[in-house]
């Protein structure tokens, strides 16, 4: 019965001009929106506990393989404005971007890994956030590699680029 009626309303459309298949496709979207419906007092989002529990430092311990994976993850999220030694040169900047300050400025060698993994989830200025991109697991991994590289003082832009340990 449901079939008979399907195929009857398929040869009904077919049937219709173009003015009311418009008409037909403004209908279907508006019944996909829905009313906003506020977020219940006290309500805690799915998953914002662990999210807390991960980002509350110290967070985890820094070893080899937590660097490396820092690494990756900076190369992917953070070079195209930071640049691959942290001088704020990435080929966003080259393109017109607002340079962002040296890692490797005195202000920002300063920061610890709490501090970084805060900008990466918040954003700092004309920064915006990373939290929808970037795991808390990996704000940690990503923090801690770039101390790594303000440790190695690869960029001073003042000639010392082979200075690495
Ligand atoms: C789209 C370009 C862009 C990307 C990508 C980007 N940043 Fe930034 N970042 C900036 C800019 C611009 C500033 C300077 C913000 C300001 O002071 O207005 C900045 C500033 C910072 C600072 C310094 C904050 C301070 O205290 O002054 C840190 C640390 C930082 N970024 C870390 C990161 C990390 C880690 C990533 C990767 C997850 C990242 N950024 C990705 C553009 C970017």
């Amino acid at each position: 019965m449901r079939l008979a009626a399907a195929i009857a309303s398929l040869v009904l459309l077919a049937a219709c001009d173009t003015g009311t298949e418009e008409r037909d496709a403004v209908a279907s979207t508006r019944t996909v929106q829905r009313g906003y419906v506020p977020v219940p007092p006290g309500t805690v989002a799915r998953g914002a506990s662990a999210q807390a529990a991960a980002l509350a430092p110290p967070g985890p311990e820094r070893t080899p393989a937590l660097l490396a994976r820092g690494e990756d993850r900076f190369k992917a999220f953070c070079t195209p404005c930071h640049g691959v030694s942290g001088r704020g040169d990435g080929p966003v900047v080259s393109r017109g971007f607002v340079p962002p300050p040296s890692y490797h400025e005195e202000r920002l060698r300063a920061l610890t890994p709490e501090q970084i993994v805060q900008v990466i989830t918040q954003g700092r200025g004309r920064m915006f956030s990373y939290a929808d991109r970037v795991l808390p697991e990996e704000r940690w991994e990503i923090a801690h590699y770039v101390k790594e590289l303000q440790a190695r003082g690869t960029g001073a832009s003042s000639g010392q680029e082979g200075a690495k340990p």
